[in-house]
């Protein structure tokens, strides 16, 4: 077994005790704190920041520096599995991410194939190698992924959308197609995932942040069983211990019972669902990972700490929670809020693990 000075995290995903609830923020490194904005400007942009193994590392350990977190997360994007597809990932200033060549033809979508992980990839490998060394056994990391489906949604859309009437377009008039490029994605996290395992991730979570704009039907069709096809086929043990997988579907909350079944350890809520109602449908099925509203964070350090006791209380008392937000942090965040999130967790935890 590795030697891991605070495996807290581990041990409440896989819902064994703990002494305190173990907390982790979605886009933990971000705009919001000033070291990161500056790392930024000298890597040049966003994916120049990914495409570098060292400032990515700088980067992923920042927040650790700065708050009590029992987790680090490999600084990276979804996007760049897409991008390795041959799809041209870029950033337009201000505007999110967009794609040069999004799939529009037939032809295009049976050509599709899956990236070799150590060849397109290699600068997320080698990323996750080296923040492994500088994390030196103090908390364990995250690889990631995005989900089949939230992946297709950008390729086929070529950006973000309020509708995703692309995707819904085809996945209702050609679901064939759309099973295909579900496909050959699938296929791209499973050896994504299990590079990354390979190469030191401790826990891996799939980020499925558009699922929730669809029908409960297309959700069974489109996008669920795709992930516990990627869950099957993940690597489960490493370096003598089980490799915990998170899934999140943002937007999923109405259909927890059907996605606690999907193979997952834990499953990530946003912030619709109350916890308390969420841990009884689940049962003893998965862990909880969530699910304070980030927009809190925007607030005092006062309503800060009253709205994360309420979220503990609300899980109330025994192992299997991670506390996190219900969505990645605002860029407009004051860092001392999240020192009281961060504090209030630990100060206020312990008492539901007596
Ligand atoms: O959680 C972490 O700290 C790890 C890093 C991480 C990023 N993106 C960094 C990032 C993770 C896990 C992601 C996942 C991601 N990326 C998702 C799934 C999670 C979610 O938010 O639903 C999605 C949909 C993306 C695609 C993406 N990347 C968008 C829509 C944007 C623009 C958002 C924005 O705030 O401008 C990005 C860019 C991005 N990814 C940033 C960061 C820190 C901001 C980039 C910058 O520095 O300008």
């Amino acid at each position: 077994m590795t030697t891991l000075k605070n495996d807290t995290f581990l041990r409440a995903l896989m819902r064994q005790p703990t002494e305190y609830t173990p907390t982790w923020l979605m886009r933990q490194a971000g705009r919001y704190l000033p070291e990161y904005c500056a790392t930024r400007a000298r890597a040049g942009s966003f994916l120049d920041l990914c495409k570098s193994p060292s400032l990515a590392t700088e980067v992923t350990l920042q927040p650790l520096a700065r708050y009590g977190l029992d987790a680090a997360i490999l600084f990276s994007d979804i996007l760049t599995v897409p991008d390795a597809m041959g799809l041209g990932l870029y950033f337009a200033e201000g505007e999110g991410p967009k794609f040069e060549r999004p799939l529009r033809d037939e032809w295009e979508i049976r050509d599709l194939a899956a990236p070799d992980p150590h060849d397109k990839l290699r600068y997320v490998i080698d990323a996750v190698s080296e923040i492994r060394k500088a994390l030196d056994g103090s908390v364990p990391l995250i690889g990631f992924s995005g989900s089949p489906f939230t992946l297709s949604c950008y390729m086929i859309e070529g950006q973000g959308s309020d509708t995703y009437a692309k995707v819904k377009k085809l996945m209702y008039a050609r679901p064939d197609l759309m099973h295909h490029i579900l496909d050959v994605t699938t296929t791209a996290v499973i050896d994504y995932l299990n590079a990354q395992i390979e190469a030191g991730a401790q826990a891996v979570m799939v980020f499925d942040s558009w699922g929730g704009m669809l029908s409960q039907a297309a959700y069974l069709e489109f996008s669920l069983p795709y992930m516990a096809r990627i869950m099957a086929g993940l690597t489960r043990e490493r370096e003598g211990r089980v490799v915990p997988r998170i899934v999140f579907t943002k937007g999923g909350g109405l259909w927890l019972d059907q996605i606690a079944n999907c193979g997952a350890d834990a499953v990530g809520l946003d912030w619709a669902i109350d916890i308390g109602e969420a841990r009884k449908l689940a049962g003893d099925r998965v862990a909880l990972q969530g699910n304070m509203d980030p927009f809190i964070l925007l607030t005092t350090p006062e309503a800060v700490s009253a709205e994360a006791r309420r979220v503990l209380a609300s899980y109330g008392k025994g192992s299997g929670h991670v506390f996190n937000l219900g969505h990645g942090i605002s860029q407009f965040t004051p860092p001392e809020n999240v020192a009281a999130l961060v504090e209030t967790v630990k100060a206020e935890s312990p008492q539901y693990h007596r």
